[in-house]
């Protein structure tokens, strides 16, 4: 008995090992940072000790179905990642961001509402998630969905997979350029920012503060002083009918969605005018 204790304890720990490099490979992490600097790791694992799991079923705008995850409540992940920062004056919003690098950034304000949930599993199909969007990715390993009836991408609410990072930050130090400064919070121009920073913003920039796969809108020219508003608005709904690029479809932005955008786009380019 005592001779074969030894043997016993390596197998122990060649299984313990073999399980540890399991669990590395299959469960995902999720990244916090503050201002846009490091703060914090958390395995799913960990996550799921800390914070309460949600089975939630429900319609799923973007797929057009029915759907059931697996889920954190967003405020329980921000509750616990970041304490009371995350409702404090000091910050205005966060940037969920995407494997590739794309970021959503959305205002606190939204995510202090119910409804939002940090999907970390699908539960319809045994293994792995059902694929999403034109390309069809696979939106692991976290997806955020909003249960709320008007809690839509076109309402602003970001939507994004395959999110691997959250970063609190304050908008006008992150993204100074992007801000409408000076424009009521219920005006037009506000609402197209509103949209602009959870959808557009991942891929565009305004005076070169934003994403760069998308042309910057707002300098050396704005878009509004040399594409029609017409053009502007039929563009940005459905850019595959006039080039094949990056730029995704918007089939779901209506009307006064646009107008938004476009008088967003107008207010940059008047406000830039009179800064000079
Ligand atoms: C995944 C990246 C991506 C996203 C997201 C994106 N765009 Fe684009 N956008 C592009 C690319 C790339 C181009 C350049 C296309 C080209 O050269 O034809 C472009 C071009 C444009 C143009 C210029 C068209 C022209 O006439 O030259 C406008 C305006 C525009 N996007 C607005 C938007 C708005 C508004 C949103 C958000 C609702 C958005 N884009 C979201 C990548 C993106």
């Amino acid at each position: 008995m005592r001779k074969s204790f030894p043997a016993v304890r390596v197998l122990i720990i060649l299984t313990s090992a073999f399980f540890a490099a399991r669990t590395l490979a299959v469960e995902p992490d999720l990244e916090f940072r503050l201002g846009g600097k490091f703060a914090a790791k958390v395995s799913l694992v960990d996550l799921q000790d800390k914070i309460k799991s949600h089975r939630v079923r429900f319609f799923n705008v973007l797929m057009n179905k029915e759907k059931t995850y697996e889920a954190f409540s967003l405020k329980d992940v921000l509750n616990f990642a970041y304490q009371t920062n995350w409702v404090s004056d000091q910050y205005s919003d966060i940037a969920l961001i995407a494997l590739d690098g794309y970021e959503a950034v959305s205002s606190l304000g939204k995510l202090q509402e119910d409804g939002g949930l940090l999907a970390f599993r699908d539960l319809d199909i045994n293994n792995g998630w059902e694929p999403i969007g034109d390309k069809k990715v696979d939106p692991a390993p976290f997806f955020l969905i909003w249960t709320g009836k008007n809690q839509t991408p076109k309402a602003a609410y970001p939507w994004p997979w395959q999110v691997v990072a959250l970063d609190l930050l304050r908008f006008e130090d992150q993204y100074p350029a992007i801000v409408p400064k000076g424009a009521p919070i219920d005006s037009s121009a506000y609402r197209g920012f509103e949209l602009f920073r959870t959808r557009c913003l991942l891929c565009h920039a305004m005076d070169q503060n934003g994403g760069k796969i998308g042309p910057d809108l707002n300098a050396p020219q704005s878009i509004a002083a040399y594409r029609s508003k017409h053009m502007i608005k039929e563009f940005i709904k459905n850019p595959s009918k006039y080039r094949y690029s990056q730029m995704p479809d918007n089939p779901d932005l209506s009307d006064l969605n646009l107008e938004d955008l476009y008088h967003y786009f107008r207010f940059q380019m008047e406000r830039k005018a009179k800064e000079h």
